[in-house]
């Protein structure tokens, strides 16, 4: 199984798309994918059709148990897209009394790690929505991935808030001793805009090694995809947002590293 999470502190720079854009991919490649939403305001979840406001079985249920996820609970909690092999972990409004709850608190923030080790024989992708905030939702993305995605929007602006995740980033991964590869996406890239090329060429020279050499395209079928629920790959196969989505998904593979190895969590 691989985990990668997506991850920006700063809304509305691609998070959400990145995940449904590579889910659909993979599934369509053959792959079982595992999408979760662990962000409060469910636009992953809404993006399928359910209404996070309503959802009365969602990620919220995992962190009712002190930290011990029960082995039977994370399938039951699994719905799928609409789609072959492309099933999603529902966030609800609930979530939101979990975001500024503190992670030391029982185990609190293995909580996803021990969901995904309870479904290690089911899918072989598990991708992460996260919330633009900082507390235990975004911790347990974390610390249960692989390899991390930062999505970040091709303006100046954004890079501001590139710095606040590295921040975070440095943090997190101080306190759990361990190095977690990450990889900046550039997003919405207009390329006839000098705001665009300009902080394109910040972000490569400020995140050298770290970046994705291509970037993804401004492409209005990405929210057309969204408002028919489909994946952008089923909505529109030949945009040239999916194909950027495609270089990026064959950059993945061959570049990410082969962690197929379990994690030890301890319960
Ligand atoms: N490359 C893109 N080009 C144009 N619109 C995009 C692109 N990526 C995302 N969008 C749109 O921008 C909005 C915010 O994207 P989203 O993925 O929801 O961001 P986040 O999850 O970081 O808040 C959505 O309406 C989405 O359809
Ligand atoms: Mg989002």
């Amino acid at each position: 199984m691989k985990i990668w999470a997506v991850a920006n502190q700063k809304g509305g720079v691609g998070k959400t798309t990145t995940v449904v854009g590579l889910g659909g991919l993979l599934a369509q490649q053959g792959q079982r994918v595992l999408m979760v939403d662990l962000d409060p305001h469910g636009s992953l979840t809404s993006y399928f059709q359910h209404n996070p406001d309503e959802m009365e079985q969602s990620v919220y249920q995992l962190f009712q148990h002190k930290g011990d996820v029960p082995a039977h609970l994370p399938a039951q909690l699994i719905l799928n897209s609409g789609y072959e092999r492309l099933d999603f972990l529902p966030a609800s409004t609930s979530l939101a009394m979990l975001e500024r709850q503190a992670v030391s608190q029982g185990g609190a923030g293995l909580v996803v790690s021990k969901t995904l080790a309870c479904l290690w024989e089911d899918y072989d992708y598990v991708l992460m929505d996260t919330p633009p905030i900082l507390g235990v939702l975004l911790i347990n993305a974390l610390a249960a991935c692989q390899q991390l995605l930062l999505p970040v929007q091709t303006e100046f602006l954004a890079i501001k808030g590139l710095e606040r995740m590295m921040r975070t980033l440095q943090m997190v991964m101080k306190s759990q001793r361990r190095a977690l590869p990450y990889l900046v996406v550039p997003t919405m890239f207009d390329r006839r805009t000098q705001a665009s090329v300009g902080s394109l060429r910040v972000l490569r020279q400020t995140y050298d090694g770290h970046i994705w050499p291509s970037a993804i395209p401004v492409d209005t079928r990405f929210r057309d995809a969204s408002r028919a629920g489909q994946p952008p790959n089923i909505h529109d196969p030949a945009s040239r947002g999916v194909a950027a989505y495609a270089s990026l998904l064959k950059y993945l593979i061959s570049h990410a590293p082969d962690a197929t190895v379990r994690h030890q969590v301890s319960s």
